[in-house]
């Protein structure tokens, strides 16, 4: 029987499907409960995502594989993607990359420039530094940035999953979700080890907000 526990378990199993991250189930799990993707369908053109915090580039590669050349996806990150796996999938006019800080103008502006978007993801997470408080600081900011790209440049109807370390701000970034979206709920897919403070929140059916 699989040991779902083992440390290498995910790892080894994304490499030989053709990943080059385990986080890729993690997205699997969150697709398959919520139809994360459902907004792309209904749109005759298809997909139309954001991928932020995207290297090595499982989600990119799951999502690319799903929509086929149907639609478009954008991803970001401040780390090269692996060519591992891609097949030359990341070489298609359908997909656009870009290296850099998603909390910089510069990155910002050329990711609004492609949009708007029907569904953003990002599994952004910050460089650990064993110290639980400023680590979940940290990824309490990057979830604020993702938010505030959601509020920006996701279209109305459109779907959002965010990554979030537990802890510090997390609440308060639920509580935006849950005024931005239909429906905002807290969700740790299987494949995320046991011991950590990891966990995602999804937002469906972004509000129509009016300006006034
Ligand atoms: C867990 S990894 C993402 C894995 C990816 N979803 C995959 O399936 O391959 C988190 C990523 O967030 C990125 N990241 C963290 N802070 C960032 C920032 N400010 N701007 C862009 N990327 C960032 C890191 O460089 C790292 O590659």
């Amino acid at each position: 029987m699989a040991d779902y526990k083992k440390p290498d378990f995910w790892q080894q199993k994304a490499r030989n499907e053709g990943y080059p991250a385990r986080s890729v189930y993690k997205l699997m799990e969150i697709d398959k409960k919520f139809s994360l993707f459902k907004p792309c369908f209904e749109k005759a053109n298809g997909l139309r995502a954001l991928d932020l915090g995207a290297a090595p580039g499982s989600w990119s590669l799951y999502v690319l594989r799903k929509f086929i050349n149907k639609g478009f996806l954008c991803s970001a990150d401040l780390s090269p993607l692996s060519r591992e796996f891609d097949k030359g999938l990341f070489d298609n006019g359908n997909f656009f990359f870009i290296q850099g800080d998603i909390t910089t103008e510069e990155v910002r502006g050329a990711l609004y420039a492609k949009g708007p978007y029907s569904v953003i993801i990002s599994d952004a997470a910050p460089g650990t530094t064993g110290n639980h408080i400023v680590d979940a600081a940290r990824s309490c900011e990057l979830a604020e940035t993702v938010m505030t790209y959601a509020e920006n440049i996701l279209a109305n109807g459109g779907n959002l999953a965010l990554k979030i370390f537990q802890g510090g701000g997390s609440g308060s970034v639920l509580k935006r979700m849950k005024s931005l979206f239909t429906t905002a709920k807290s969700f740790k897919p299987q494949a995320c080890r046991g011991e950590s403070v990891e966990t995602y929140f999804v937002g469906l059916g972004k509000k129509q907000l009016s300006t006034f």
